[in-house]
Parts: structure tokens; sequence; C-alpha cells
């Protein structure tokens, strides 16, 4: 369940769209719930979130399903989402994803067993310019080559350590 203040935030999302069109609110509301339930939509989360919109739990999975973005299951502190559309690939998208397979021992939607990090590719990010790229975060990391995988590693453990 939301907290009072988010509660306030999620009838504030509602009321930006028309009388009848709560299901619009729909996007927002999924990041707010990932946000604050531990960055994954379980089944019980999207069926909270669908009856704050009073839709449909199959409403919910249609969207949450469909986007990249949301997951579906727990991830990792540091979640690398690596674009692997096209001009990525041409980029060497592919060589990067094995480069971080090896480096960090897991798979393609597998997260490390200390919990730090996740690997998920995903479709272009609107950023093909500067293939090969992840996002990280709130972040878009560019030009990926080994050397800078691993600069992005080490920062990442410097900082789970910091805290
Ligand atoms: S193809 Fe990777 S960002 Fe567009």
């Amino acid at each position: 369940m939301f907290s009072e203040e988010k509660l306030n935030k999620v009838k504030e999302i509602i009321a930006r769209y028309p009388e009848g069109k709560q299901k619009s609110a729909l996007i927002p509301l999924l990041h707010l719930a990932q946000e604050e339930f531990g960055g994954w939509l379980s089944p019980e989360t999207m069926d909270y979130v669908g009856s704050l919109l009073q839709i449909t739990p199959i409403e919910v999975y249609e969207v949450a399903t469909f986007y990249s973005m949301f997951n579906l299951k727990p991830v990792g502190k540091y979640l690398f989402e690596v674009c692997q559309t096209g001009p990525c690939m041409l980029n060497g998208s592919d060589q990067i994803i094995d480069y971080i397979k090896q480096k960090l021992k897991i798979g393609v939607g597998e997260t490390t067993p200390d919990g730090l990090f996740t690997l998920k590719t995903v479709e272009c990010l609107g950023a093909c310019g500067y293939a090969p790229m992840m996002q990280l975060g709130k972040h878009f990391r560019e030009h990926l080559t080994p050397e800078k995988v691993d600069a992005i590693i080490a920062e990442c453990r410097s900082k789970a350590n910091a805290n």
C-alpha cells in the first residue's frame, strides 16, 4: 500500500486526466509503484495499482509487460539496460553485452548473487547517435567500451560500499 503522501500523489496524477479517463494515469502510477516497492512490479503491486484506477488486473498486466522500463521480477541495485537495437548492434552492443555477462558472471535477465547488478537488454532508447549505450538508473551511459563498462562497474561498487 502507498503511504498517505504517495496516495496524495496518486490523486494528483489521476486528476491530470479527464473524468472517466483515469486509465490514462496507469503508466505514471506504475512508475510510482515501481519506485516505491523495491524497483519492480509484483502481481500484487499491479493488482493494487489496478484497484486504485478501478480497472481490471489484465489491463495493468498488458501495459506492464509491454514496456521494458517496468521490471516484472526483482532487480539488483544497479540495473544495466543495454540497448540491442540495430544502430547499437552495428556499433558493438553484442560485444558489450557479452563483456558484461563475462565480467559479472550473469546472463541477460539475471542478478549477481550480491544483489548489486542486473543485466537487461532493451530496444532503442532514442540515443542511437551515442551507440552503443545503456541506461543506468535515470542516466544514459554512452559510447560504451569494455573500459567504460569496467569504470561503471567500479563506480557502482564504490557507491554501494559508501552506503
Ligand atoms: S539503437 Fe540503441 S539507442 Fe537507438
